[in-house]
């Protein structure tokens, strides 16, 4: 029997964990945590992400704050909105929402956040500490894999696991991760050879490429657990909307051969926001 991983429910649990945890703070007379998400320009896709990640936010009793800033800014009016925010004793996690305009330079502005309020771990102070293997905020999708692998008590250590996948929010800091728990890593790319054979060899296979069903059901080893971190929409006129969200994965057929897997939509994408809380009130914890 497949276990089918139910990332919403999970997700649920740890947003009222953290809204328990929030409460205790509150009524003890503290400031509850603070985020503050940079939007620039008017992405709808960026948009409906921003907002989700408000409501959530305000769900769990932290103080959250939005700030949109026009899609020509210049580079360093960004940078001075970001230094505000290091300064405010309100805010304990900055996000800035990506990607940016493509006149504006991401590694700057994100090395501009302070890495003590650096909730998306994206700081290259925090990327080398997680490298380094010390503790610090880690990405919030990867960290979502982990935690899921974590609450469904899977073993990981010994294991080969497969990451496909080499992108600074998800590939890199996944693989990170999973060495840290004593995986035997691998990451395959764009122009890795033989995927099928590799994947046919993992125990754990990390798919985040962001290409629909890419990874065929039958590459899938037997037994093995499955964890899809794309969420792709594909045209289809049976569907009322026009389109579905599949993954990365050929979801029927990886199903039949995995123990373990990761439904799309309702899989790890919920998780990431259940991170950025945990992420926040992390921070938090580490402020007076
Ligand atoms: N854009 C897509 N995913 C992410 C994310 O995890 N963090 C930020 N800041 N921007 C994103």
């Amino acid at each position: 029997m497949t276990t089918v991983i139910d990332g919403k429910k999970l997700s649920e649990e740890i947003r009222n964990e953290i809204a328990a945890a929030v409460k205790t703070m509150v009524d003890a007379g503290r400031m509850p945590p603070g985020l503050a998400v940079v939007i620039v320009g008017d992405d709808k896709a960026s948009h409906v992400y921003v907002s989700s990640k408000k409501k959530a936010c305000e769900a769990a009793g932290f103080y959250s704050r939005e700030i949109a800033l026009a899609g020509d800014i210049s580079q360093s009016d960004l940078i001075y909105t970001l230094e505000q925010l290091n300064r405010d004793p309100q805010i304990h996690g900055i996000l800035l929402q990506l990607p940016l305009p493509s006149h504006l330079d991401e590694f700057a502005a994100l090395k501009a956040i302070n890495p003590a309020k650096d909730v998306d771990g994206f700081h290259p102070v925090n990327v080398g500490y997680l490298h380094l293997g010390v503790d610090t905020f880690v990405p919030c999708t990867p960290l979502g894999v982990m935690e899921m692998l974590k609450r469904h008590n899977i073993d990981i250590s010994g294991k080969n696991a497969l990451v496909i996948g080499r992108s600074n929010i998800v590939g890199k800091p996944m693989a990170a991760l999973l060495t840290k728990a004593n995986a035997t890593v691998t990451i395959a790319h764009s122009r890795t050879r033989d995927l099928p054979g590799l994947c046919g060899q993992a125990d754990i296979l990390v798919a985040g490429i962001g290409k629909p069903e890419f990874v065929k059901g039958s590459w899938v080893k037997e037994g093995a657990v499955v964890l899809d971190v794309g969420t792709n929409s594909v045209d289809d006129p049976t569907s009322p909307r026009g389109y579905r969200l599949v993954g990365d994965v050929e979801y029927t057929e990886a199903a039949r051969r995995a123990s373990v897997i990761t439904p799309v939509p309702g899989g790890v994408g919920p998780m990431t926001i259940a991170m950025l809380l945990a992420n926040t009130l992390k921070s938090r914890q580490q402020f007076p």
